[in-house]
């Protein structure tokens, strides 16, 4: 008997080729897999989301802090490696972790004293560091569980991260609602987007604290560097910029042009001492409210090359200082002094109280809204 006319089977044969075709597709921009990463000590279920794109680069990405745990990037050979500092197991995160590969709220880097004041009230924050308040505070967004969703967009794999931080929380004002969107684009570029909207007056400065490796292990002073800014905010012996802008130019915090990180990390300038190495909020060239090119950091031994793309109008560059060799993380690596950078996008720290810098103020109805984007790729050498 037949069952199909000779229409119905090329009708079913198109069908087929349309779905191998929309799969082909969907695989073409890369794939996106969730396991379980262990459980918060109250039970909840933690996830790992593992987002791949075409050309294999691959970002490993947990709901607990928003945290990215791996990142596969390929060397000047086509060998993938691991170019971020962390954890094997969501324990290690909970234990005790330096912020590593987070996402840092509500404010990223110090408020003076941990106070500010809004519409003639003073708010208290949770203080964690020698007398101010660090990254959000004692339980920053850092250690939130958020609520994910991950799916394969037109750009290629994301995860849409969502987390709602009650009026209050660690001393700041209003219910606010956050999202960040971090995409995995074909051509080997992790974005970063951040979201939020409060229903009162408050301050907002979101960043990641990613501790990149370029060359896989070892420290990062062979690493070269150049920073799109020509001043830097000082600080004091606490970490809290003074509120001058400085120029970079005579100084070891001088990225203008192609330099390695340590040629100058030792260095018996004030900044450098107060710092302990670099530890500085670097106000970029281009004012932020635009994409622009902030840094691009080089490692001459695997050739990796790093180019980092914001909206934002400031950069923290810190060299792992704090890192003192007791932490194991990945592969029972030990983390010593300046085995990882980071490269914070941000507003400058304690903006909430020197009214001269660009303001952090969020208002009922308005919207926060940054991009910061990581660009890998081989170089042989870092040009200006
Ligand atoms: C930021 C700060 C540093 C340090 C690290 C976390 O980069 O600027 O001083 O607190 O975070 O260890």
């Amino acid at each position: 008997m037949r069952r199909f006319s000779h229409l119905g089977k090329t009708a079913i044969l198109f069908l087929i080729l349309f779905l191998l075709g929309v799969h082909m597709t969907a695989e073409a921009k890369g794939t996106i897999h969730r396991a379980p990463f262990g459980k918060l000590a109250d039970g909840t279920a933690v996830e790992l989301f593992t987002l791949k794109n075409a050309t294999g680069m691959t970002v490993k990405i947990t709901n607990y802090g928003g945290i990215i745990t791996h990142l596969l990037v390929p060397d000047k050979n086509g060998k993938l490696g691991d170019v971020v500092l962390g954890y094997d197991t969501l324990a290690g995160y909970l234990k005790a972790s330096p912020y590593f590969g987070c996402i840092v709220g509500r404010y990223g880097n110090r408020i003076g004293k941990g106070k500010f004041t809004l519409g003639g009230k003073t708010f208290t924050l949770a203080k964690n560091n020698n007398g101010n308040s660090l990254h959000g505070g004692l339980i920053g967004f850092d250690k939130k569980l958020w609520k994910p969703e991950a799916a394969v967009g037109p750009e290629g794999p994301f995860l849409k991260l969502s987390y709602l931080s009650k009026d209050g929380e660690e001393g700041y004002p209003g219910n606010l609602s956050t999202t960040v969107t971090y995409t995995l684009t074909g051509q080997n570029e992790l974005k970063i987007d951040y979201a939020a909207a409060a229903d009162k007056e408050t301050v907002l400065n979101l960043t990641n604290h990613t501790y990149f490796n370029l060359a896989g292990s070892g420290n990062i002073l062979e690493h070269e560097l150049v920073l799109h800014a020509e001043r830097f905010t000082p600080v004091d012996a606490g970490l809290i910029p003074t509120g001058e802008l400085r120029s970079v130019k005579n100084t070891p915090l001088d990225f203008t042009k192609p330099m390695k990180i340590g040629a100058r990390i030792e260095s018996k300038d004030e900044q450098m001492k107060l710092g302990g190495g670099y530890d500085h909020n670097f106000v970029l060239n281009s004012g932020g409210g635009k994409m622009a090119p902030a840094a691009k950091v080089f490692s001459p031994v695997t050739g990796r090359l790093m180019e980092v793309f914001t909206t934002e109008p400031a950069i923290q560059f810190y060299t792992g200082n704090f890192l003192d060799g007791s932490i194991k993380g990945k592969g029972r690596q030990v983390y010593a002094k300046r085995t990882g950078l980071c490269l914070e996008t941000q507003h400058y720290p304690d903006s909430p109280n020197k009214p001269a810098f660009p303001s952090t103020l969020l208002k009922p109805g308005g919207r926060y809204a940054t991009t910061t984007l990581y660009k890998f790729s081989v170089a042989s050498g870092l040009s200006q």
